[in-house]
């Protein structure tokens, strides 16, 4: 089992959030945060000087897939989330000892 966190343009978060569903995932969760990239944010104009927006507003996506699920969840999020601008996101991919349904004490894949 694989976690797979996206995180991405707040924009995005509706139309990736019924392609996931289309793709048939168990589950997913989804939180507003705020972060930066490789241009360490963006620069705004207030009150006629220029100040550096660190945290720039994003949607992360966190979900636990089986592995052979991954490649095929990879493909559908770059091609939704991408614009080809900065800013697009990122995905990170770890590896996930063990699940458990709690409601049954299911373990591993069935727990997914
Ligand atoms: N190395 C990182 N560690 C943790 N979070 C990250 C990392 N890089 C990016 N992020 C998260 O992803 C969001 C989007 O990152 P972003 O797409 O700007 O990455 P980038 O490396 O700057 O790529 P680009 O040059 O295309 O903008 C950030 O706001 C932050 O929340
Ligand atoms: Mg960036």
């Amino acid at each position: 089992m694989k976690r797979v966190i996206a995180i991405v343009r707040p924009e995005k978060m509706e139309v990736l959030k019924e392609a996931l569903f289309a793709a048939d995932v168990s589950g997913m969760t989804i939180a507003q945060v705020h972060g930066c990239g490789n241009q360490h944010g963006w620069k705004e104009f207030y009150r006629g000087t220029e100040v550096l927006i660190n945290m720039v507003q994003k949607v992360k996506f966190e979900l636990v897939v089986d592995d052979a699920k991954v490649e095929e969840l990879v493909e559908l999020i770059c091609d939704i989330a991408a614009t080809g601008e900065v800013g697009d996101g990122k995905i990170f991919i770890s590896p996930v000892e063990e699940v458990v349904r709690i409601r049954t004490r299911e373990r591993g894949a069935d727990a997914v």
